[in-house]
């Protein structure tokens, strides 16, 4: 079975504090950390890049779960590994060649992943599952933290699910965008088991609260096949 996990995104944090507040979710119960990297070019904002990220790495041990929107993941590839990455997400809708991606990210020591934004269908990354230790699929439009969770972006994960247990593949799918007790549910039965959560865990008043109910929620509402 697959492990529920919780990636808070740093994106929803205090900036002026992020060390700490890399820490705090730490020690809310998240295993892993999301890190949502923008270039002002493949999503209309600008967030951080791999000196911010190496900035906090000692802090924490928590999974760095790199997220780049970025036009030309190739090029920035070792940067992130060398800053501390652990899961180095990039887009397929990005210029990237995506067999060299994903094979840079491996040779750097990191786990691969690609990122479908909503309306690119779910039989984009099948030629690549394999070679992949997680989806990400994308529950908003990527660019900015506080938007709706899309439902509609269900079927694509039941998908995505279903053609990795056709091939025996115990694949990672993460869902990103909007993620809160209630959807998490819902993601969970479509056959998500990361879940990225930027402000249901730094806007709640009780981070570690928000955490294990989205912990919750998906462990009692195991992917239905
Ligand atoms: C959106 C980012 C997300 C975002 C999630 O482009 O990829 O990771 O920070 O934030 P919430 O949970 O607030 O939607
Ligand atoms: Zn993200």
């Amino acid at each position: 079975m697959l492990k529920n996990i919780v990636s808070p995104s740093v994106l929803a944090c205090d900036f002026s504090r992020l060390g700490e507040e890399a820490v705090k979710a730490e020690k809310c119960g998240a295993q892993y950390l999301h890190l949502d990297v923008m270039d002002g070019c493949f999503v209309p904002n600008i967030s951080f890049g791999a000196g911010v990220i190496s900035s906090i790495r000692s802090l924490t041990k928590a999974v760095f779960d790199v997220h780049l929107m970025i036009r030309n993941p190739l090029d920035y590839i070792e940067d992130f590994a060398k800053a501390g990455a652990d899961i180095i997400t990039f887009h397929i809708e990005s210029s990237s060649p995506v067999d060299e991606t994903i094979k840079k990210i491996a040779a750097c020591g990191c786990k691969p992943c690609i990122s479908l934004k909503p309306a690119t269908p779910a039989e984009a990354v099948f030629p690549y599952l394999d070679r992949l230790a997680m989806v990400l699929v994308m529950t908003v439009e990527p660019g900015f933290g506080g938007q709706k969770y899309m439902e509609n972006t269900e079927p694509k994960i039941t998908a995505i699910r279903r053609e990795a247990k056709k091939r025996g593949l115990n694949i990672d799918i993460e869902v990103d965008g909007g993620i809160n007790p209630l959807n998490a549910a819902r993601s969970s039965l479509a056959g998500a088991n990361i879940f990225v959560a930027g402000s249901a865990v730094f806007k709640s008043e009780n981070p570690a609260a928000a955490v294990s109910e989205i912990l919750q929620a998906a462990d009692s509402h195991p992917f239905a096949g």
